[in-house]
């Protein structure tokens, strides 16, 4: 579904992707973890169009996007729930849902709307504060809101920066088990994250960043035995 090749990013004279290449099968839930300051989100932004890539090609469905503009990337299905979860405080959860279909046409009214109601089923804590300053919510909620919004795209490939960063244990085992679901409801997931014991349990596949190069890539639950993952990502000596 997706191929990065190669990919190579500089801020000014600081290059922040050494050669990234990935790939992320249609159905599946990939991960990429790897510290902080690795080139995580560098990566995920580059997907998205928001950060233009030095040279390596990004291909979405035998397609290459690397030259496409964010908002037609959105439409093509890919979204982004950033690192820092990008929420408007003075607005509310609704108004902040209704960004997440910014991209998508008059005609589909009726198919944002069913969006919208699923997103509040799995969701039902945006439900009971749908009218409220999203500013006023806790950091699970504001994250949920996060996945909300990007849900309202209609992703087919969904891009989550680092979802469970700063949240309690039990918020961050809701965040994982909702991120099962919306794998199994037909979404495809490359999912950024520092909390590898999580991501490596739901994860199908994994890619491990390092400085701006992936150092180690396979089955994720095999990654997780192997002893320099679990030295270095999992706190086992
Ligand atoms: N806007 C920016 N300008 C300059 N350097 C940046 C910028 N964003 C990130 N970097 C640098 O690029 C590297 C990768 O950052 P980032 O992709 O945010 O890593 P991660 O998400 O894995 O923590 C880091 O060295 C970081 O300091
Ligand atoms: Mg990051």
């Amino acid at each position: 579904m997706l191929e990065v090749r190669d990919l190579r990013v500089n801020y000014g004279a600081i290059r922040a992707l050494h050669g990234v290449s990935l790939r992320v099968e249609r159905g599946q839930i990939v991960t990429l973890i790897g510290c902080n300051g690795a080139g995580k989100s560098t990566t995920l932004r580059t997907i998205s169009g928001l950060i233009r890539a030095a040279s390596g090609d990004i291909v979405y469905e035998g397609k290459s996007i690397r030259s496409v503009a964010p908002h037609e990337i959105v439409r093509l299905g890919l979204a982004q729930s950033p690192e820092g979860r990008g929420i408007f405080s003075n607005m509310s959860v609704d108004e902040n849902l209704s960004l997440g279909s910014f991209a998508r046409g008059r005609h589909e009214k009726a198919a944002i709307a069913q969006d919208r109601e699923r997103a509040l089923t799995l969701f039902p804590r945006l439900r009971e504060r749908l009218r409220q300053n999203a500013g006023t919510l806790s950091g699970g909620e504001q994250q949920m809101l996060a996945m909300a919004r990007a849900l309202q795209a209609r992703p087919k490939l969904l891009l989550l920066d680092e979802p469970s960063l700063g949240l309690a244990p039990q918020i961050v085992q809701l965040i994982f088990r909702i991120i099962r679901e919306i794998n199994a409801a037909g979404t495809t997931i490359l999912l950024v994250e520092q909390n590898a014991h999580m991501a490596l349990q739901v994860a199908n596949r994994a890619y491990v960043l390092e400085v701006g190069r992936i150092v180690m890539e396979g089955d994720a639950k095999e990654l997780a035995k192997s002893d320099a993952v679990r030295k270095a990502y999992l706190g086992h000596g």
